[in-house]
Order: structure tokens, then C-alpha cells, then sequence
């Protein structure tokens, strides 16, 4: 009875964050449906194991019983299994293996935020539930997650030493501490977790990362699609200048693995890696719930909305391969000067990411009033500055944007950002124009423009729009001249009979 928390599910994240916390010096009961799963970890963790360590830091279970019998109370019971139904399998399982009020159970998966509020409130009675949503794939998890909770604020005091144990560390400067050292875990450091408010808070933080990063990503696979088609290219050499560029403003994980992909070989055809993996994307869903939260709530996040598409798009490979025959693209050629085609795409990437960024924090600040939270955008940006897919130097420019400004409308106001788009924003017009003029599709770029542009117009052709819904629906209007909220209605088929107040 003397382990500090139990794991349901030892997949690979299971396993990982499991070995991660044995590092950190907590003992762990791990149980999985798959026996293979939990002797898996137990080897790992025998063959890791420091010298130093008398005990196994790891104790597999037969069951879930057996499980909570080496707990101490209150238990904390991490699920790491598949999002949906079977989170509430264990939880039901838990329930009937004898779980008391005052333990508490951490969903670590992908879960909906709507299924964690469901959860908190349908399982009150029976034990305290808490989502904490993992990001930073199998090797985060091993040695620093970026990791976003959300649940009972009383169940965080027990939750929290372990969580910044584990989390990911970042420096002074907002730089992540590397570590992928079994028995050697990062100690010093900021760790990348922070409470993010109760019951589907983390999980809500998290899915908006993952529409964020399916923004970031999009982008990037757009300046590698302009850089091969306009200046023909090749993957190594875009991958070379890609590490150029992840010394500079666009220091992040993402253009660092992208950077490393474009310059392998396959071993088969010796042909650039990347050229022989289908060109048809995969989703599990993280990206679309963001566009649908934010088309819900109303917020302008086209970015993220067309990454979504983008995927979609792409996996028509027969009819895209038809259209191919059939549909032409009247191009228009003209001179392309290498070096400055190349400095456009580098700006064009940097100022899509901030409106993608924009966007993200405008769903948050939407999803706050909607659901009852009150976040803190600062503590979101500085725990995405490590650990997580979407971890970029330039977090920490978010984080004193909102440091500055807490209540901060919209990134893009901050002086900082304002200042970067002002700069760089020729270089995003001309990444467009240029691959409008070539035919090249780059959705997410044309996206980010069109918002940047919308965002700062204070004219835009609504008023046309009003108009319209007026004249075939009478849904009415406001006047320039009038009370906010006071609404008009024109008999507009009935010429020189005045409008009506509605
Ligand atoms: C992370 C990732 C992780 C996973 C995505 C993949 O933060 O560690 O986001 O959660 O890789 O869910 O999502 P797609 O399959 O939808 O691309």
C-alpha cells in the first residue's frame, strides 16, 4: 500500500508517463487489459532501473482491485485508454473495484472537453474526476510532456507536485531543457503545466493546440509546396534552409522535424523519403472539433478551419487524380527571384502563425464565457514553450503579450505582434500572389491574409449583407446613424416607402 498513483492503460503513453514518474521518484501500480502490456513495463523499467534503486518502481497489477490495494489514500488513478466509451468503462469498473469519494481519477487521454464536463458532474458521488489532456507523443510523455489539467481545483494540491515533476522544463529564457536520459530526469527548470480551471478546461486548452497545430503544420507543408514548385527545389535542400530558418523567428519543434524528414532517403528507391509517402492526410479528430467549437461560438478561425479541409482535400487522391486530366490552371509566368522568393515564404510562414495563433486564443477567450472558465492566457502560452508539438520560441512573445495585458482583445494588438505583421506582412501578400499567379494551393496562407486584412479593415461590405438578408428574409437591420441594437426594416420591392422601425 505504498504507491503513490495507479495507471489503467499501459500503451504507449501509459507506459511512458509511467516510467516518467518512476524517474521522478513516485512509485507506480500499473494494470492493463493486456498482460503483455504490463510485463512490457516492467522490463523497461527493470532495464532502466538505476543502480541506486533497491525496489522495482513499478508494481504490475492483475486487476484493478489489486491495483487500488497498493495505493494510499486518497488513490490517484491516471486512465490512459482510447477516448470514449471506454474512459467510462473504467470508470464504471473503478466505481465497482471499490473507489471511495475523495480519490480521484485522471482521464490523460484526448478526450472531448464536453465528455470531462459530463464526467466531472456525473461522477461527483462516486469519486473525483480530473481531465489532465498530454501533449508531446511517446517521447514527451517519457521525459516531459507539456501537460494541461483541468477538474476540481481541491483534487490540483495532490495532482500538482507530481504533474510539475513530470512536466517538461523550460530555462530563463522560456527555452526547453532537453532530456532523453532514462534515470536522469530534468529537476531544474519552469515546468510546462500550470491548472487551467475545472472540469473540461485542460482538455478544451489541448484540443485548441491541436487546432493549432494542425494550422502549423499546413503551413509548413504550403512554403514546402511553394519553395519545390516555384523554385523547383529539391526536399534536401528545402529541408537545409528549413534549419536555417529554425535558428531565426520560426524556431519551433515542427519546422525542426520538418527539417529533418525532407533531408532522409528511402532505403528502398533511394529516392527523398517524403517523395514516396502517399500524399492523402490522416485525422483523429482533434482539429475538426476546434473548427466546429469555434464555428459554434461564432469565432473567425478560418486558419485552423482550412488546415481541417486541407486534410480532407487531400485524401480524394482518385478524384484529384481525374480533375488532374480535365482542369487546367491558366497560369501566369513571370520572373522569380530566388533569394527574395525564398525571404516572402519565410515572412509569409511567420505571419500566418501569428493569425493562426490569434485565432487559437480568440476560440479560448470565446469557449471562457461559454463554459463558465476563467483562463489565463499567459500560463497557456508558457506551458506550450516546452514539451508539446506546437512548442516555438516565439510562445514566449505570446506569453508577454498577455503578461502585458491580460485582457488583450486579440494578439495580433499587442505591440509585438502588431510591430511583426506590420514588417513582414509584404512577405505574406507575396507568397500569395505568387501562388495565385503559379496555380500552387495554399489555402491556409490565403486564409491567414483574408483574416489579417478582415481583422484590420474597419469597413467590410456587411452592410451589403444586411441588406440582403432584409430584402428576402426581413431579418432587419442597424443603422450607422441609430441606437446599438436598434433594428430597421425596409420595404425594399415597394420603392419611396420609408423603412420601418422593427
Ligand atoms: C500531441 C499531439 C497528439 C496526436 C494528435 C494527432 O499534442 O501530442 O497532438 O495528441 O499526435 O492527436 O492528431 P491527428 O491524428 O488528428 O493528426
Amino acid at each position: 500500500q505504498n504507491c503513490n498513483i495507479g495507471f489503467v492503460g499501459l500503451g504507449v503513453m501509459g507506459k511512458n508517463l509511467a516510467l516518467n514518474l518512476a524517474d521522478h521518484g513516485y512509485r507506480v501500480a500499473g494494470f492493463d487489459l493486456d498482460s503483455h502490456k504490463v510485463q512490457d513495463v516492467l522490463d523497461t523499467e527493470a532495464a532502466e532501473r538505476p543502480a541506486t534503486s533497491a525496489q522495482a518502481r513499478i508494481i504490475g497489477c492483475s486487476s484493478i482491485e489489486d491495483m487500488l490495494k497498493q495505493l494510499v489514500k486518497p488513490r490517484v488513478i491516471v486512465v490512459l485508454v482510447p477516448a470514449g466509451k471506454p474512459v467510462d468503462a473504467v470508470c464504471q469498473s473503478l466505481i465497482e473495484a471499490g473507489l471511495e469519494a475523495d480519490d480521484i481519477v485522471v482521464d490523460c487521454g484526448n478526450s472531448q472537453w464536453t465528455d470531462t464536463i459530463r464526467r466531472e458532474a456525473e461522477y461527483k458521488e462516486k469519486f473525483k474526476f480530473f481531465g489532465t489532456a498530454v501533449s508531446g507523443g511517446e517521447v514527451g510523455a517519457r521525459f516531459g510532456p507539456s501537460l494541461m489539467p483541468g477538474g476540481d481545483a481541491d483534487s490540483w494540491k495532490y495532482l500538482q507536485p507530481m504533474w510539475e515533476a513530470v512536466a517538461a522544463k523550460v530555462d530563463e529564457n522560456g527555452k526547453p531543457i532537453e532530456s532523453n536520459t532514462p534515470g536522469k530526469p530534468v529537476t531544474e527548470g519552469e515546468p510546462c503545466t500550470a491548472y487551467l480551471g475545472p472540469n473540461g478546461a485542460g482538455h478544451y486548452v489541448k484540443m485548441v493546440h491541436n487546432g493549432i497545430e494542425y494550422a502549423d503544420m499546413q503551413l509548413i507543408c504550403e512554403a514546402y509546396h511553394l519553395l519545390r514548385s516555384l523554385l523547383g527545389y529539391e526536399p534536401e535542400e528545402i529541408g537545409k534552409l528549413f534549419e536555417k530558418w529554425n535558428q531565426g523567428i520560426l524556431n519551433s519543434y515542427l519546422v525542426e522535424i520538418s527539417a529533418d524528414i525532407l533531408q532522409q532517403y528511402d532505403h528502398k528507391t533511394g529516392a527523398p523519403l517524403v517523395d514516396m509517402i502517399l500524399d492523402s492526410a490522416g485525422q483523429k479528430g482533434t482539429g475538426r472539433w476546434t473548427s466546429i467549437s469555434a464555428t459554434q461560438m461564432g469565432v473567425p478561425a478560418g486558419i485552423i478551419s482550412e488546415s481541417v479541409y486541407a486534410r480532407a482535400l487531400s485524401t480524394l487522391t482518385g478524384e484529384r487524380e481525374l480533375a488532374a486530366g480535365k482542369l487546367t490552371a491558366d497560369i501566369e509566368s513571370g520572373e522569380i527571384e530566388a533569394e527574395a522568393v525564398e525571404k516572402a515564404i519565410e515572412e509569409a510562414l511567420y505571419c500566418a502563425k501569428i493569425c493562426a495563433y490569434a485565432q487559437g486564443f480568440q476560440i479560448m477567450r470565446a469557449a471562457q464565457k461559454e463554459y463558465d472558465w476563467t483562463l489565463n492566457f499567459s500560463d497557456i502560452a508558457k506551458i506550450w514553450r516546452g514539451g508539446c508539438i506546437i512548442r516555438a520560441s516565439f510562445l514566449q512573445k505570446i506569453a508577454d503579450a498577455f503578461d502585458t495585458n491580460h485582457e488583450l482583445e486579440n494578439l495580433l494588438l499587442s505591440d509585438y505582434f502588431a510591430d511583426a505583421m506590420a514588417t513582414k506582412q509584404a512577405g505574406l501578400r507575396k507568397a500569395v500572389v505568387l501562388a495565385a499567379q503559379s496555380g500552387i494551393p495554399t489555402p491556409s496562407f490565403f486564409s491567414a491574409l483574408a483574416y489579417f486584412d478582415g481583422y484590420r479593415s474597419e469597413v467590410l461590405p456587411a452592410n451589403l449583407l444586411q441588406a440582403q438578408r432584409d430584402y428576402f428574409g426581413a431579418h432587419t437591420y442597424e443603422r450607422v446613424d441609430a441606437e446599438p441594437g436598434e433594428k430597421f426594416h425596409t420595404f425594399w420591392q415597394e420603392k419611396g416607402r420609408p423603412e420601418r422601425k422593427a
